[in-house]
């Protein structure tokens, strides 16, 4: 979260713009990304390779926040993206996302999907499944067609994270499982065909990590597989894809690692290992999701009605809630606001924020300190950007909010606000 820009208003700013006409311009529940920010930790994860002379790619874990403009800002940075949908796929085709930068996640990849893929001769398919590797064969001889596979491989290795986030560990339904001989055998089948053209192993541990252990385990075991590998079946891996994960910072309390210190020590971790067990330096991927759009996002409400409950803390209203950002109801995620238009005054009260939907988790915020606040203030909570929108259902028929992209002062429509008849665009009369 850092250290928030106040104007001399004493009114939020979120790259340049004040959050305040933001949310008057465009309206609330309102998403405002820092466009710089974004940049920026693009930009400080590529360094880190470059300044320790690997080759490497930095893919944006698109399930974070995919629209057709953020494609274009990650295209504009250089850096590759990963997607798990075909809807995602589609959003990048439209972005005109360059096809050889895009990665294919996912443990249930459809026939359609897959087809999409090698029809706009995608990156590469992160292979998870035997049923796929099948599945994505014959498409590949119908169409006579060859393509770029890695092999997703579950380490064994625990994040310390919220269980929901943990992927990593050996029974989880991503995968193919290293110690039961299940990944060797897949590498197998992928070798036997001519028309997979087999680039290197991925695993992705979890998410919201706050240090390098996880990574650093996941890294020497990928390398000794490689090893085993090359001395095996005289594969080479090419590619080492050592996933996402790295935490950001939601609340004071939260004190997660830099994207710096994360990446050099899976660089030196590979480096380490590379040179113990004699392999040629394969390129290292990262798909950082949260860590790339999440600090740069802020949500944006309106207050509006109160609740006094006798010996406990008050209920601001905002005009929000779990339409936008479901994670405090389905994670316990913590967050933390500012009063946008008092950024800068002294709390008077304690309260909990709550959204407008009819479900009683819906509390973006348990503890608040905040100035006295009034119908009509505008409520901002910083480092939503990531797994909010994205992640946003249309619960009690609320129309998902817009979201705007600033940057330097300067803001721009990147999702239109939804309107009731988007509501009930696909919605057909009962006769
Ligand atoms: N790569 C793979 C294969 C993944 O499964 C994920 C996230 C990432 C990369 C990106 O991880 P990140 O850098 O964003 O932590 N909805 C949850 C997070 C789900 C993450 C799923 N996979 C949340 O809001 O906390």
């Amino acid at each position: 979260q850092g250290e928030q820009q106040v104007n001399e208003a004493g009114h939020l700013m979120i790259d340049g713009a004040d959050a305040v006409e933001l949310a008057h311009t465009y309206g609330t529940p309102l998403i405002a990304y820092d466009v710089s920010a974004i940049r920026q930790q693009i930009r400080r994860f590529k360094k880190v390779f470059e300044r320790n002379q690997v080759d490497y790619a930095v893919s944006y874990a698109s399930k974070a926040f995919a629209t057709v403009g953020m494609f274009q800002l990650v295209n504009q940075e250089d850096a590759h993206i990963d997607v798990v949908s075909g809807g995602e796929l589609y959003t990048a085709i439209k972005a005109g996302f360059p096809m050889e930068k895009v990665s294919f996640h996912g443990n249930n990849k459809s026939r359609a999907e897959l087809e999409m893929a090698v029809d706009h001769h995608i990156g590469v398919v992160i292979l998870d499944n035997f049923h796929e590797i099948e599945l994505l064969s014959e498409i590949l001889k119908e169409k006579q067609q060859t393509i770029k596979v890695m092999l997703r491989l579950t380490p064994g290795v625990s994040a310390h994270t919220h269980k929901y986030d943990q992927t990593g560990q050996e029974d989880s339904k991503f995968g193919f499982d290293i110690q039961s001989g299940q990944a060797q055998k897949a590498l197998q089948q992928v070798l036997a065909n001519s028309q997979l053209e087999m680039l290197g192993i991925h695993a992705h541990i979890g998410s919201q990590i706050f240090e390098v252990n996880g990574f650093v385990m996941a890294a020497q075991k990928l390398v000794d597989l490689a090893a085993d590998w090359q001395k095996k079946f005289n594969f080479e891996t090419r590619v080492l894809n050592i996933g996402g994960g790295f935490g950001i910072q939601y609340t004071k309390e939260d004190d997660p690692l830099a994207p710096e210190e994360f990446v050099d020590a899976i660089v030196k971790a590979v480096q380490k290992q590379v040179t113990l067990r004699q392999l040629k330096m394969p390129a290292i991927w990262i798909e950082p999701g949260r860590s790339i759009a999440g600090p740069a996002g802020y949500s944006l409400y309106t207050i509006g009605s109160r609740k006094e409950v006798p010996g406990i803390r008050p209920y601001v209203t905002v005009d929000g809630g779990m339409g936008d950002n479901i994670r405090p109801a389905l994670y316990e995620a913590k967050y933390e606001a500012v009063l946008a238009n008092q950024a800068t005054a002294k709390p008077d009260e304690t309260v909990r924020i709550a959204g407008k939907y009819c479900e009683s988790g819906d509390i973006l915020i348990q503890k608040q300190a905040l100035p006295k606040s009034q119908p009509g203030d505008v409520l901002v909570i910083p480092a939503t950007g990531a797994y909010g929108y994205s992640m946003a259902p249309n619960y009690n028929r609320n129309p998902r909010p817009a979201v705007v992209f600033v940057e330097k002062g300067k803001a721009q429509v990147i999702v239109k606000r939804e309107s009731y008849e988007d509501l009930v665009k696909l919605d057909c009369s009962f006769v």
